[in-house]
């Protein structure tokens, strides 16, 4: 039997005004995949995390999730979704008047009753997880910008959500420190088996991360593959993209 997806787009055209941002996209992904989905800047990536989280709708096509359109949701529905959604932010988004642990306990406090004490144990084992302990009455502003990325996981990965969507986690950050938030970013995945959507122009970190791999170009989808066949493929803009990332392998080998 073939499994509904968590996450499908069938046709989907979008503007905020007369222009077009997204024409005609359609892709699904399944219940536990990673899912990377490359564009370059204005290309619409943080408008397609948008529609997914019911921030804003489709005017065209329609957006499933796990199997019922997200227009037809009730409020309570589009209030579960998120609820068992985590959103990494760009620019992590802390808020600024609240310190660490705060952070860390806010989606917490929001959605759940549990008592202090409960709260107290989740945020010390996130704040543990992305090796932040220690830093707990500390403020945004007293933060490095990887221990900001490393906050916004573990409040994105609070209350263990089963959807995971990530905003650019890489942007603005040194390259060791990269490496760490991709390391972490692969560990949280894990250790709480969700399922993911990354939007990043960052190929050379998000790739290892991923089942599969999207490239949103010219308001369309230019690719939909595994990591495996996007460095393979000859596609024009493909190309250009790996270059950029100078990724380069053997393309005419064995073709
Ligand atoms: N609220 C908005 N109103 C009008 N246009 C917007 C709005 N948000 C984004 N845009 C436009 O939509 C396009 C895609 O934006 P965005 O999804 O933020 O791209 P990306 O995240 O890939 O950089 C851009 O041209 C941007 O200017
Ligand atoms: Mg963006």
């Amino acid at each position: 039997m073939v499994q509904t997806p968590y996450i499908e787009f069938k046709s989907v055209t979008f503007s905020y005004t007369k222009q077009e941002i997204l024409h005609n996209i359609s892709f699904a992904v399944r219940e536990g995949e990673f899912v990377c989905i490359i564009g370059g800047s204005g290309s619409g990536k943080t408008t397609l995390l948008k529609l997914i989280s019911g921030q804003i709708f489709p005017k065209i096509g329609e957006i499933l999730i796990k199997g019922k359109s997200i227009t037809d949701f009730s409020k309570q529905e589009l209030y579960e979704h998120r609820k068992n959604m985590g959103y990494l932010f760009q620019q992590g988004a802390l808020f600024t008047d609240l310190n660490v642990y705060d952070n860390v306990a806010f989606p917490i406090r929001e959605h759940t009753s549990l008592s202090e004490k409960d709260i107290e144990n989740m945020v010390n084992n996130k704040l543990l997880s992305v090796d932040l302990v220690g830093t707990e009455k500390l403020y945004p502003a007293e933060l490095s910008g990887g221990m900001v990325k490393r906050v916004a996981l573990a409040r994105a990965t609070a209350l263990n959500p089963s959807l995971l969507l990530y905003d650019e986690p890489f942007a603005g950050l040194d390259p060791i420190t990269l490496v760490k938030i991709a390391t972490l970013i692969g560990k949280a995945n894990q250790d709480i088996n969700a399922t993911s959507i990354m939007v990043t122009h960052n190929i050379k970190e998000s790739l290892p991360l991923a089942d599969k791999v999207i490239l949103l170009a010219d308001k369309s989808i230019i690719f939909d593959g595994t990591p495996d066949s996007f460095v393979k493929n000859k596609n024009k803009i493909v190309q250009e993209f790996l270059q950029a990332a100078s990724i380069s392998f053997q393309l005419n080998e064995g073709s």
